[in-house]
């Protein structure tokens, strides 16, 4: 199989990198805006690349666009009808309607919206994926298989796609800040930073992974952890206090209507 990827940024690498390292019986293709960076990612990656988009497709079987928002329908209308009519186009630009971008592709390429996020990186993503009416159910379980290799795959009806970038394409740099934030509270409370970073991070970990694993509400684990009159609870309602649960809850808000307008530019 055959993987063109345009855009050889954070996320094209992060996905080339993770097929690599999972094995994958693929081969991957990246597309660059010139051949000095084409030279340049074979170089750090290993990986083939072009800066003309016609080599780039031959012969695909997905091609995925790892793209920023506005030069997506650009990188579409340089292909024009370049691309094998078989092959799946992915595209993970935040923002994109899936019927904006079927509008640069030719009529009937199946066409696939994805939207992962950092941990993809190392294994422990999440991509959501959501499919155009060209899309077969083979369209989506092929592309599932290839996403399932950083981590799980939900897909979803793609009204759900910009609430689906503003939580968890976004959630990740919000709990970055939130382990930043415990860290600084273990130094306040004496612990050397080192120690505080890897207490914070581990207690981040452990917590969603108990959340996952054991199916219970978030609330009965937290009202399990706070006894009478404890640290925990006075704790607890100090983080109430500082409105912390609708400050974040806003800020996935906040992300999420970002997420809408890039598509509208
Ligand atoms: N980062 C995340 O957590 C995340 C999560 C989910 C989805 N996304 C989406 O993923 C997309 C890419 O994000 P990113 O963080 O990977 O961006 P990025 O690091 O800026 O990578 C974009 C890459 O595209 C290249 N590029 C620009 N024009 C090109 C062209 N005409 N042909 C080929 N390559 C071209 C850029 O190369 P030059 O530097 O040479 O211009 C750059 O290497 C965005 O649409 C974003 O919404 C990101």
């Amino acid at each position: 199989m055959k993987i063109a990827i345009f855009g050889a940024g954070v996320m094209g690498r992060a996905l080339a990198t993770g097929l690599r390292n999972n094995g994958a019986a693929v081969d991957v293709f990246f597309g660059t805006r010139t051949e000095e960076s084409a030279s340049a990612v074979t170089t750090e990656t290993g990986f083939s690349a072009s800066a003309d988009p016609g080599t780039v497709v031959a012969n695909a079987d997905i091609v995925v666009f790892c793209l920023k928002p506005h030069k997506v329908l650009g990188v579409f209308d340089a292909i024009g009808s370049a691309m094998p009519s078989s092959a799946i186009a992915v595209s993970i630009a935040a923002g994109m309607s899936l019927s904006k971008l079927a509008l640069h592709l030719p009529e009937g390429q199946p066409l696939i919206r994805a939207m992962p996020n950092t941990p993809c990186k190392i294994g422990a993503g999440m991509t959501v994926l959501s499919g155009a009416s060209t899309a077969t159910a083979a369209h989506l379980q092929t592309v599932e298989q290839i996403f399932s290799a950083f981590g799980e795959v939900l897909c979803l009806d793609e009204e759900h796609m910009d609430a689906v970038t503003g939580l968890s394409a976004s959630g990740p740099a919000f709990i970055f800040l939130v382990i930043e934030a415990l860290t600084d509270g273990g130094v306040m409370a004496g612990l050397p930073r080192d120690v505080a970073l890897k207490l914070a991070t581990a207690a981040t970990k452990g917590a969603a992974c108990l959340v996952q694993e054991s199916g219970e509400h978030p609330a009965q684990l937290r009202d399990a952890v706070t006894t009478p009159a404890g640290c925990t609870i006075s704790a607890l309602l100090r983080l109430e206090d500082g409105k912390l649960r609708s400050v974040l809850a806003r800020g996935v808000q906040e992300a999420a209507e970002s997420a809408a307008k890039l598509g509208k530019d």
